[in-house]
């Protein structure tokens, strides 16, 4: 509508002016009897040598359309009222007949690539991946609605001298039996122990060391080790999605540069980009400490794999962007990879972005589930699902699958508590907070569309025509809501924040509720039907948000 309203404007004022200019300056009256929009005429002043308050007036007696109901003008601003039913038919039509497909775009034929996820092989899953897993699989499904293709890749951590360590500590300490049951517990157990006697023992480093290189180097009973702990590591991984509902096109993480980081080495050493620091090789840059390619030893390093894999998603991929869903503490390593693919004269480098996020915290304290004793990230899963089930049992004993739906609520619960905030900003982890019915929750919202679909039954809803006869003033700030979801969905991607269709989903559940609490919907008259209509478009755009967040919408709750 914004962009309407600018479009009259501009041809009113003889197109010195684009829309888009025009869009930038109109405002939101900051209540609704001051109109729906409002334009200051200031910042004409000057180019039309007029007071504003001339301008206003002159311009104002252009400014007429369908939509429009009113204009008015007060102090500079003019102030435009929507003809709200001729609106609201529009834009609820729209919503019905789309469907899901509301508020999306049309293929266009380019790729988002996202590498999120990416745990590390033998070690727990932590509340940073888990916040990666959420952030990037809701960047993945908006990149889609904003017709991109989107390929998500889990670029484990699978390789790494930590895995000679790993091997050494299985040699002196493993038991396969215990490993076999609980693999990541146990593993990261002796990693431990490993990192605990290393202290006072510096052979065991040397032979970690010495241990990596075998397996760089392809030795057999290393790699079939390696194997072993990769595939048990990501059967335990892969309990962890299954939960969340996240799927991957690509497991190719770490290991799978292997053999194509000595090109990488090359072509650095051919742009004359590698220089030798202690038997080192390094690339120099600027305003940022230098970046490690190979050690001493000429073992490989994260930054050199991550070098491999961006060249390798380049050339396979071909993405318009290329996003590194991970934490904050990573922000030098990703400036130096992407100064690094431009001082190698990739254009591409300009495509890749890392999005990076704060901590998980518990009672104010980083919640980790590395030190002292590992707390599975699936435990704490189950643990709100318990919580989430406890809720229904007080609000709806009755309820039948009530072990699915708390399924949906526990885990929708913890996704939302982490997207309904800036991805910058720390979140604290309050299982009681975030699975509460009523608040800033993503139970809410899906309480929200379980009413409405109760109310759908109740009043035998069928959509008989996508059109609305009759609108109660009530409901014309659901209809802004409703018609700004195309504009959310696009600020949400280019802003690469979910935060922004997880806040937009709660105004939009809150408006409908003050609207449900204030009207009798179930009348019998002819009004009930343009009612549920709206009913009806609110819970479309609700599922709809849900989706794109990764979190379940059921229908009875
Ligand atoms: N495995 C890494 C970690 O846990 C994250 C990898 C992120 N992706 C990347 N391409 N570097 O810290």
């Amino acid at each position: 509508m914004k962009t309407k309203l600018a479009g009259i404007i501009s041809l009113a004022l003889e197109e010195s002016y684009s829309t888009q200019e025009i869009e930038g300056l109109l405002e939101t009256p900051k209540h609704t009897g001051l109109g729906d929009l409002a334009f200051p005429c200031f910042t004409l002043a000057k180019a039309y040598k007029k007071s504003p308050t001339l301008i206003a007036e002159e311009l104002a007696t252009k400014i007429h359309g369908k939509f429009i109901k009113e204009v008015r003008v007060e102090n500079a601003y003019i102030n435009v009222f929507f003809n709200q039913l001729q609106f609201a038919k529009e834009v609820i039509h729209n919503v019905l007949v789309h469907k899901n497909q509301y508020g999306g775009k049309p293929k266009n034929g380019q790729m988002v690539v996202l590498d999120f996820s990416s745990p590390n092989i033998a070690k727990p899953f932590s509340m940073g991946h888990l916040r990666s897993t959420v952030i990037g699989n809701a960047l993945a499904n908006i990149s889609e609605k904003q017709g991109y293709e989107a390929t998500r890749i889990n670029h484990l951590g699978d390789w790494g001298t930590q895995f000679g360590k790993l091997i050494v500590a299985y040699q002196l300490w493993g038991n396969k039996e215990a490993i076999e049951q609980n693999p990541i517990e146990e593993l990261f157990k002796i990693y431990v122990k490993f990192h605990d006697e290393a202290v006072h023992n510096e052979a065991l480093n040397n032979q970690a060391r010495l241990t990596f290189k075998a397996l760089e180097e392809g030795n057999d009973e290393m790699l079939s080790l390696w194997k072993w702990f990769r595939l048990a590591s990501l059967k335990e991984f892969e309990q962890i999605y299954n939960m969340l509902g996240v799927s991957f096109d690509s497991f190719s993480g770490e290991a799978f540069y292997n053999d194509k980081m000595e090109f990488v080495v090359e072509e650095l050493t051919e742009k004359e980009l590698l220089e030798e620091s202690d038997g080192a090789m390094v690339v120099q840059l600027e305003n940022m400490p230098p970046c490690l390619i190979t050690k001493k030893d000429g073992a490989t390093l994260y930054a050199t794999r991550d070098l491999a894999a961006a060249l390798y998603r380049h050339k396979m991929y071909q993405p318009a962007k290329l996003f590194y869903i991970v934490g904050n503490e990573q922000s030098l390593h990703f400036k130096q990879l992407f100064a690094i693919l431009k001082k190698m004269g990739y254009a591409f480098a300009e495509n890749c972005e890392h999005i990076p996020f704060g901590m998980m915290l518990k009672d104010g304290k980083k919640m980790s589930t590395r030190k002292g004793k590992v707390v599975l990230l699936a435990d704490v899963l189950k643990e709100t699902i318990e919580a989430a089930k406890n809720n229904i049992e007080v609000k709806n004993p009755g309820l039948l699958n009530k072990a699915a739906v708390a399924n949906e609520v526990g885990i929708g619960a913890v996704i939302f508590n982490d997207l309904k905030n800036d991805r910058m900003n720390d979140i604290e982890f309050s299982i009681e907070k975030m699975v509460t019915f009523e608040g800033e929750t993503g139970p809410y919202i899906q309480y929200t569309n379980a009413r409405i679909h109760t109310l759908l039954a109740k009043g035998e809803f069928t959509l008989s025509d996508s059109y609305l006869h009759y609108l109660d003033t009530e409901a014309w700030e659901i209809i802004k809501l409703l018609e700004s979801f195309p504009n959310v969905v696009e600020n949400a991607f280019s802003q690469a924040s979910p935060a922004i269709i997880a806040k937009y989903s709660l105004s939009l559940a809150r408006s409908f509720n003050k609207y449900y609490a204030n009207t009798k919907f179930l009348t019998g008259e002819s009004l009930e039907k343009d009612r549920l209509k709206v009913a009806y478009a609110v819970s479309i755009v609700l599922e709809e948000s849900l989706r794109l967040l990764g979190i379940k919408a059921p229908k009875e709750m």
